[in-house]
């Protein structure tokens, strides 16, 4: 069925203007002033609201298999909660286990996003080294769409990659016109100040923290942005959760190094005396790393993305219950990492950003949607209202007030990081590929009904890429 959205005002990324917004068989057929709605089409009435892309969440893990457990949240009620809030769109992450053949893996996740109510796409990890690796790369470049390899610097003994396992993956993704991308965190310092916190009897989650200092994630994001600096490969360090880390950044950024960041929404707005918490449950819920920190680090984050020096916003919705999070109750290694949130991630940036001024209305599309699309190549398929565009669209009130509460989220899981915040500005209603999911406060979700998308590699950052390398290859006269 036709969807006509009438009398809104549209925000893109680059400007704002009042359009009517036709979509039809999924995709946004016409923006324009006065606009006929076809016969039968639904007519949504956007007086006073504002038109958005929909949100793309470039960072989620839906039942992820990890640390003894499978994550709470799957790809149906992930995708689900995500529409409800806005989220239009994710970027999970096939995570191989060491050894395991990475096609194997990566079939296995397609077929569990297979039951996603929203469009879906994958980061592979390369978290093992060999000719077989080496192989699967250029087949998920090739055959299925993939341009961003990822690689986690922590969990040794588990999934991390070492500097080798670093230095093979980059080189390989710059032949294929990748992107790569990290945590950032030194594996090998975090396990050793685990083993010293807790042999200091500090057993409880107070110590997540002290095992994951701003230090070990700076020195991590460092290292990846000085090997992808002699490899010459475009990097994306996710979850940036401190100064350190935006300093490294923003230093090679200056430099005219291609290093974009993200940000989470829960380090810009959760701070660290959560781990202080006396109940472990609480305390628990919240182990995710790298850690929640101090007010010095949120603040810094916060002009880190009103400064552009990170790009995106994301959730690393990671979730699990309670009774998940109690294998850690007497060694906090063992609380299973991650936190929730992509339901909330656009009502609590619209908050705390738009509403505080901290960030313009423009920005907030760019750093909720567009910038994802266009770092990762989807872009302007996603991240644009525009006509072309797929129909994930975002009808935004900003008058519409709302507390957040596990009580009445739609994410499958008992806590919620943002618990009774109250925030201003909410979805009123989000289209996924042209279809109304959530309208006054329901969800109307068809289970399947999300795509798998692909994304081409990167043409565009290896010319420029080429370029530069010419330009300071050295003449004639200096050889
Ligand atoms: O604690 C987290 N972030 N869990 C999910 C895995 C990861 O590191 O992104
Ligand atoms: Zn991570
Ligand atoms: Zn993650």
């Amino acid at each position: 069925m036709a969807v006509l959205i009438k009398g809104g005002t549209v925000v893109n990324a680059d400007r704002s203007f009042r359009a009517d917004v036709l979509c039809e068989n999924g995709t946004i057929t016409d923006v324009g002033e006065a606009l006929d709605a076809p016969k039968g089409a639904r007519v949504i009435d956007a007086g006073g609201q504002y038109v958005m892309p929909g949100g793309i969440d470039p960072h989620t893990h839906m039942q992820l298999p990890f640390m003894g457990t499978v994550a709470s949240e799957d790809f149906e009620s992930g995708t689900a909660a995500g529409l409800a809030g806005g989220t239009t769109m994710i970027i999970d992450f096939v995570i191989p286990n060491p050894q395991q053949d990475i096609m194997e893996a990566y079939h296995q996740w397609r077929e569990w996003a297979e039951k996603s109510v929203a469009d879906y796409t994958f980061h592979v990890a390369i978290t093992w080294w060999d000719e077989t690796v080496h192989a699967a790369m250029e087949t998920l470049v090739r055959d299925y769409g993939v341009n961003s390899f990822k690689h986690f610097m922590a969990y040794k003994g588990a999934i991390m990659a070492d500097d080798e396992i670093l230095v093979n993956s980059f080189t390989r993704a710059v032949e294929l016109g990748a992107i790569v991308t990290v945590h950032a965190e030194n594996g090998e310092l975090v396990f050793r100040l685990q083993k010293e916190i807790f042999e200091r009897g500090i057993t409880g989650p107070e110590g997540h923290p002290l095992s994951r200092p701003p230090e070990v994630e700076g020195e991590a994001a460092n290292r990846a942005i000085r090997i992808a600096e002699v490899l010459k490969v475009p990097l994306y360090i996710v979850h940036n959760s401190c100064r350190q880390s935006l300093e490294a950044i923003t230093r090679a950024r200056n430099e005219g190094q291609r290093v974009f960041g993200e940000v989470l929404a829960g380090h810009l707005l959760v701070d660290d005396s959560v781990y202080r918490d006396r109940d472990f449950d609480v305390a628990a819920a919240h182990v995710m790393s790298p850690p929640f920190r101090s007010r010095e680090h949120q603040d810094a984050l916060w002009r880190g993305l009103q400064s552009g020096n990170l790009q995106t916003t994301a959730t690393d919705h990671c979730c699990f219950c309670a009774d998940q999070k109690a294998a850690g109750r007497d060694d906090f290694r063992r609380i299973p990492n991650g936190t929730g949130g992509i339901e909330n991630r656009m009502e609590v940036l619209w908050h705390h950003g738009v509403g505080t001024g901290r960030l313009t209305m423009n920005e907030f599309v760019a750093v909720t949607s567009t910038n994802a699309a266009q770092i990762f190549n989807l872009y302007p398929r996603k991240g644009s209202v525009s006509a072309g565009a797929d129909a994930d669209i975002v009808v935004w009130d900003p008058e519409a007030t709302k507390t957040i509460s596990a009580k009445t989220h739609h994410q499958k899981v008992d806590t919620n990081i943002f618990e009774g915040m109250q925030v201003k500005g909410t979805a009123s209603h989000t289209l996924s590929a042209g279809r109304v999911v959530w309208a006054d406060g329901k969800l109307d979700v068809e289970r399947g009904a999300g795509r798998y998308v692909e994304r081409p590699a990167f043409a565009s950052y290896y010319d420029a890429l080429r370029r530069q390398a010419r330009r300071a290859e050295p003449t004639a006269v200096q050889r």
